[in-house]
């Protein structure tokens, strides 16, 4: 098929009402749009409880577009863009809802002369995930000739037991290779980056393993607190809310053997096989493993904000973690002795995602003693707010016999990133080419809960209270000991 007929589709979006489609989904639409990837043949129908109608719908996407700053100045783009949206007014319990969708969705098919082609987002609470997917089936919503695909945001279950629950409702009605996965990681720039840094470069691929590498480090600090989502971050945490997820499948990405192809069947085997291979982390070593902390007031930005605690709709005796530091051990020949030290929370002194791979140094140091020490090589993988990497040598000083850090920097600049597109948008371009690489595969989030968990109940059987970091701090020092005791330490991502 080619990649016309492939983006000639409707998009069902459930939740459409929500912070997440007005924010991420119709800007990357209309982007999509302004781009041809999406030609005119196809249409939006949004669903939310909410009693809107289709007018109501389009102010808020023409809003949303205007919000992203998207080329105010193309109203007519815009109108002709938002002649394909239409809103239903939706209660997901109920067969007439379906049934009325299912008029809908054939009656724009018709309008638009389009193939059949149906993507179904769920933007919306996960707790009604299954239930609308076994429905999308039981009416028949799936009965057409083109392909029809299932996107699904997170969070995909709260552990193991309820992700099992919930493949195992939509996997009733959705096959494995129709179901999309989202981790909107996947599709940042940098991050789709890591492979062709690893496998393009005779520099690099020879020397990512155990005899080169000293340790990993992947970071992702926010600046932003709990944002009125104290609901649900209280029965997450940083563990679920971006180490289940985010965190884990960057590891993957840095850790995988080269696939025998860039397919994403060989891409996903090998991400699983490292999943596969992680340590274990349980109530024996969760102390020397892991660090979880709760931010407490502090400053960000100049402005005093309060600790995690007095946030809205946060138990004041809160255990749940803002901030979570690990040391992760892969058992593989290629990386076993390699620690991966990962880092993440809220109001800590920078937004920053960062990797840094810190390389073995020279087995003998000629220029220990009499010149100032060399430091390891480093590559430094800049994945936000800044795009690139930065390489890191020793070289001389100029006029000097001792020796100097010299940084080799490639960073995208703003130009480049003028019409770089937003993870959401290549992600949902994927989808509708059939691409699915850039989603978690069911063995990828079984894996990675496993090991959540596994940390999870080892804090639930401990009395300990969460360690505190001041907010705007780059997290607890604690977790600055967990690799100390390796001989190692962080490198401040703060200043590079
Ligand atoms: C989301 C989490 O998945 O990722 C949020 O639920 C977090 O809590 C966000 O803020 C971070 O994404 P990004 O792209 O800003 O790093």
């Amino acid at each position: 098929m080619n990649d016309r007929k492939q983006s000639e589709a409707v998009f069902v979006i459930f939740g459409s009402t929500g912070d997440l489609a007005k924010r991420k989904l119709f800007p990357s639409l209309y982007n999509l749009y302004l781009k041809g990837s999406l030609t005119e043949k196809f249409a939006v129908i949004g669903l939310g409880r909410r009693e809107w109608d289709d007018e109501k719908l389009k102010t808020v996407v023409r809003e949303a577009i205007t919000e992203a700053g998207q080329q105010m100045d193309r109203e007519e783009q815009i109108d002709s863009f938002l002649a394909h949206f239409s809103y239903l007014s939706f209660d997901v319990t109920n067969k007439h809802s379906y049934e009325e969708l299912k008029e809908e969705m054939e009656s724009k098919e018709e309008r638009f002369h389009l193939s059949g082609n149906r993507v179904f987002y769920m933007a919306m609470a996960p707790e009604f995930f299954g239930q609308i997917a076994q429905s999308i089936h039981s009416h028949g919503l799936k009965e057409t000739n083109g392909w029809t695909r299932l996107v699904i945001e997170k969070p995909f279950g709260t552990d193991l037991q309820t992700a099992k629950v919930l493949n195992n409702e939509i996997r009733e009605a959705f096959a494995e290779d129709e179901i999309y996965r989202i981790d909107h990681y996947l599709g940042k720039e940098m991050v789709q980056n890591i492979q062709v840094i690893r496998f393009a470069n005779a520099m690099f691929a020879p020397l990512w393993n155990n005899r080169h590498i000293s340790n990993i480090q992947v970071t992702s600090s926010e600046k932003l607190g709990v944002e009125g989502r104290g609901g649900y971050y209280e029965k997450s945490g940083a563990l679920r809310d971006m180490v289940q997820n985010h965190i884990l499948q960057m590891v993957s990405l840095l850790a995988m053997d080269v696939p025998l192809q860039l397919t994403t069947d060989e891409i996903r085997s090998e991400k699983i096989k490292v999943l596969r291979a992680l340590r274990l982390i349980d109530q024996q070593n969760v102390n020397d493993t892991v660090v979880r902390a709760q931010y407490d007031e502090g400053t960000i930005n100049r402005t005093e904000v309060p600790g995690y605690i007095q946030e809205e709709n946060v138990d004041p005796n809160s255990n749940t973690e803002t901030y979570v530091a690990a040391k992760l051990m892969i058992d593989n020949h290629v990386w076993a002795g390699v620690p991966f030290y990962i880092r993440t929370g809220k109001r800590m002194a920078v937004k920053s995602t960062k990797v840094v791979v810190e390389f073995k140094e020279m087995p003998l140091n000629l220029y220990a003693k009499e010149h100032k020490a060399t430091g390891p090589n480093l590559l430094i993988i800049h994945i936000q707010p800044d795009e690139g990497i930065t390489i890191v040598l020793n070289g001389k000083k100029i006029g000097s016999a001792d020796t100097t850090p010299v940084h080799l920097e490639y960073r995208h600049d703003s130009e480049d990133r003028i019409n770089t597109p937003e993870a959401y948008e290549r992600l949902l371009y994927d989808c509708i080419m059939g691409d699915a690489t850039n989603f978690a595969h069911w063995d990828e989030v079984s894996l990675s809960w496993s090991l959540v968990d596994a940390i999870s109940n080892a804090w639930k059987e401990t009395d300990q209270k969460p360690l505190t970091y001041k907010a705007g701090t780059m997290g607890p020092k604690e977790a600055d000991k967990l690799l100390a005791i390796d001989g190692h330490s962080w490198w401040p991502v703060e200043h590079m």
